[in-house]
């Protein structure tokens, strides 16, 4: 079981995420909890990372990867995983690509999470997250849409790549995704 979940702020990846790693027993590994982890530690890394996550930018593209591999190298994560959140650029999808071939466990599908822009500026301001402030959701949607939604066709291009609506009642997304992933 190595999944990816690719959807905007939002879309409900760590939601679904952790619901889906609990059904398959496999760790739920979400680039922005390990680095809301890191700045809580008030770890270099944490530090480095607050700034640019407050903003709603990408935080570098080494960091993050760095502190994936190292994830990825865990005991529990040996039997599969959810992604929630990574890969969110093209330099950080050929290094999972490069990651997961030296492992040699490639990735089964990627779920691409679909939710419309309003929709998710309600769900997130109703939040309040650190980086809920309308300012910064804005931001992180434009984000999305220039450095990430270039992997939907990404993915697509190695016949990886699932839509799957995210709207709706939480557990009948859920019910899509098991019936999304288990069609691949
Ligand atoms: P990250 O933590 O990944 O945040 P995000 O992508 O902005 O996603 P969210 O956590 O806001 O949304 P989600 O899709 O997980 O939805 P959720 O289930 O929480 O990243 C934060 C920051 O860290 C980034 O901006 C960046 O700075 C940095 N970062 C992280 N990864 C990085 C990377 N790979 N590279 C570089 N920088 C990185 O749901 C959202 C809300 O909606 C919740 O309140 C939930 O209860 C509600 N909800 C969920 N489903 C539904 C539903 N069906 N109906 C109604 N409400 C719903």
């Amino acid at each position: 079981m190595k999944i990816v979940l690719l959807g905007a702020p939002g879309s409900g990846k760590g939601t679904q995420g952790a619901e889906l790693a609990s059904h398959y027993g496999v760790p739920k590994i979400a680039s922005g909890d390990l680095l809301r982890e890191a700045v809580a530690s008030g770890s270099e890394l944490g530090q480095k990372a607050k700034a640019a996550m407050d903003a709603g930018e990408l935080v570098s593209d080494d960091t993050v990867i760095g502190m994936i591999r190292e994830r990825l190298n865990e005991p529990d994560a040996q039997n599969g995983f959810i992604l929630d959140g990574f890969p969110r650029s093209l330099a950080q999808a050929e290094a999972l690509d490069q990651l997961l071939d030296e492992l040699s466990r490639p990735l089964q599908r990627v779920i691409h999470m679909q939710v419309d822009n309003e929709e998710i500026v309600g769900r997130l301001a109703a939040r309040g997250r650190a980086d809920d402030t309308e300012e910064a959701i804005r931001n992180r949607l434009a984000v999305f849409a220039e450095q990430t939604e270039p992997l939907v066709t990404y993915y697509e291009q190695r016949g990886l790549l699932t839509p799957v609506n995210a709207t709706g009642d939480i557990d009948a997304i859920q019910t899509r995704l098991i019936e999304a992933i288990e069609a691949a």
